[in-house]
């Protein structure tokens, strides 16, 4: 066993952010940060658009991003919470600047601030169309500076401790003091105990298997702290991305950014009609909800298998300095963007709903917090509005520092017992755990997606019962090994989505259900 006195889950912009503020301002604490790929390995490192901001106060202001947030999350975001995330903004991006993450200028030397879908003006500050690698390899560098911080590469975090696994546990409390960890490198299962104890372990895409997110992003902190009984909430709102790269085969989609669109791109269906017009008068720059939905609409009209984004008007030396990677990765496919329309289609992106958490980061569960995107804080609503996520983890760290900073931690002297894994056997047959996560991928994406109908969502929850009965069979006469506990936790994830959906009665934001029109 380990001890520290913080542990946090996830090296992304969330996990990092905290550990990074702790670390400086506590110098004789320890932090210990496991991630279950290498360390840069995380959902923030492929991040295009960029952090929305509001910076310049001439034409912009406050209100108008607050305005904008809430139109997109569709009359159900917390409107204190939206206000506050907003108004804390550009002090939290200094601290960014600060630690050395590099944002474009203009020729005037001022922000070279982008537009996103929903967003009324220019407010996105980015490096490239890669500010998430930016930001990733900053906090990375200045993490590796101090030496409170531990990172802890490929280490898998498998299931928080509560009082359920204590021996002789008489606290009223429910509580967390850390959690077991599987090292990938050597088989070997150990538990980290701490005094406090952050889920920073990002999204869930993978459960739709076509998806922009990179294979970590398995909605393993939401399956833990579910199982945990921690609260979750707005599960039914996940987002989609409206133009994923269109690849035939491909599971795993590169995204487009928004920010093309934000640059002056069309929306086209194959005959060439700029059909984003017909649906929103803010054609193209609606937001993202509109958008997909509009692009499923196009697509179940026409039988098509995807739309196009044309950019052939533009100034494609500009365009080339502003997203020299969409470019390269087009020429990749053999897009020519100067000549030819880039095949697209809407894929799962993002998780509006999550882990229940107040204001300082805390979930209903003692010494447990949770960062970015594994939670629900009330900002995104029924949908989020373009490049609000980078601005939400960097806000919420900032106050799970400060909240930490008051307030002293020091977890009860409990007895945790070791990981038992007696009678359990390596798996002979990993087919198993491939055929039920292509079976779970395929019910997620035609009875769960874009569009749903109460008939589909029954239909899935009862196949999903047939998927979760397997897998937690296997789980418990099998020796750990990662892909099957994502399994097991993308099928948790996948039954929260699911129930969450049928008990929503009413289409909002990024949920649509044809039962429910008219409502
Ligand atoms: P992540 O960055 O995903 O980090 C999660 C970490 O947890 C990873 O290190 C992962 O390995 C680790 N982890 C997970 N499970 C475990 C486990 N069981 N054990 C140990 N470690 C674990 N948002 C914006 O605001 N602006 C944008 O421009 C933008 N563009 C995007 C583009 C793409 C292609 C994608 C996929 C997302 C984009 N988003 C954007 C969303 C945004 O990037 C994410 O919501 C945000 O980066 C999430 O940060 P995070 O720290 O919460 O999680
Ligand atoms: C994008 O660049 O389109 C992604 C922005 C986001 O998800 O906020």
């Amino acid at each position: 066993m380990i001890e520290t006195d913080y542990l946090v889950i996830g090296s992304g912009i969330a996990g990092l952010t905290f550990s990074v503020k702790i670390a400086e301002k506590f110098p004789e604490r320890t932090i210990i940060i496991v991630t279950k790929a290498n360390e840069d390995e995380s959902n923030t490192k492929y991040a295009q658009g960029g952090v929305a901001v509001v910076l310049d106060t001439e034409k912009d202001s406050f209100n108008k991003h607050i305005e904008d947030t809430l139109i997109a999350g569709d009359g159900l975001c917390d409107e204190a919470v939206v206000k506050m995330v907003i108004e804390e903004g550009p002090k939290r991006l200094k601290e960014l600047l600060l630690w050395g993450a590099n944002f474009d200028l203009d020729a005037a030397g001022e922000f070279d601030l982008g537009k996103e879908g929903g967003h009324s003006e220019y407010r996105v500050v980015h490096h490239k169309d890669i500010t998430g690698y930016e930001i990733e390899r900053a906090l990375l560098k200045r993490a590796h500076q101090l030496p409170n911080i531990s990172i802890l590469p490929h280490h898998f975090a498998i299931d928080l401790v509560t009082n359920h696994h204590i021996i002789d546990d008489n606290s009223k409390v429910l509580s967390c003091y850390g959690t077991y960890v599987f090292d990938q490198k050597t088989d070997n299962i150990f538990t980290i105990k701490a005094n406090s104890t952050l889920l920073a372990s990002g999204g869930i895409g993978c459960v739709y298997g076509h998806t922009t997110n990179p294979i970590i992003a398995t909605g393993d902190g939401i399956a833990m702290a579910y199982r945990a009984k921690a609260k979750i909430k707005d599960m039914e709102f996940v987002q989609f991305h409206p133009t994923a790269l269109y690849e035939a085969k491909g599971e795993s989609s590169f995204l487009i950014s928004e920010a093309v669109r934000g640059f002056g791109a069309y929306l086209r269906n194959k005959s060439g009609h700029r059909f984003m017009l017909d649906y929103d008068e803010r054609a193209e720059l609606a937001s993202r909800d509109i958008v997909s939905q509009s692009i499923d609409s196009e697509l179940k009209k026409s039988g098509e298998s995807h739309v196009y984004l044309d950019c052939t008007h533009l100034d494609m030396t500009e365009f080339k300095k502003h997203f020299p990677n969409i470019y390269n990765k087009c020429l990749e496919h053999h897009i020519k963007i100067e000549s030819d329309w880039i095949p697209v289609v809407p894929a799962s992106h993002y998780l509006c709903g999550g882990i229940e958490v107040d204001k300082n980061g805390s979930t209903s569960i003692a010494n447990l917090f949770a960062c970015g995107e594994c939670t629900r804080t009330g900002l995104h609503g029924a949908n989020r509005l373009a490049s609000n996520s980078l601005l939400e983890a960097l806000v919420y760290a900032h106050n799970i520092f400060k909240f930490h900073s008051e307030n002293d931690y020091n977890a009860t002297n409990v007895l945790i017992p070791d990981w038992n894994d007696k009678g359990t056997v390596i798996p002979k047959e990993h087919i198993l755990v491939q055929h039920n996560l292509k079976q779970m991928q395929a019910l997620m994406r035609d009875y769960v997606g874009i569009v749903r109908s109460n008939k589909r969502l029954k239909r899935a929850i009862k196949h999903l019962d047939l998927i979760y009965s397997e897998v937690e069979e296997l789980y418990k006469e099998s020796k750990i090994s990662t892909s099957l506990c994502e399994l097991r936790n993308m099928v948790n994830i996948a039954h929260l989505i699911i129930s969450h959906s049928l008990e929503r009665t009413e289409n909002k934001g990024g949920y649509y259900n044809i039962d429910n029109i008219n409502k």
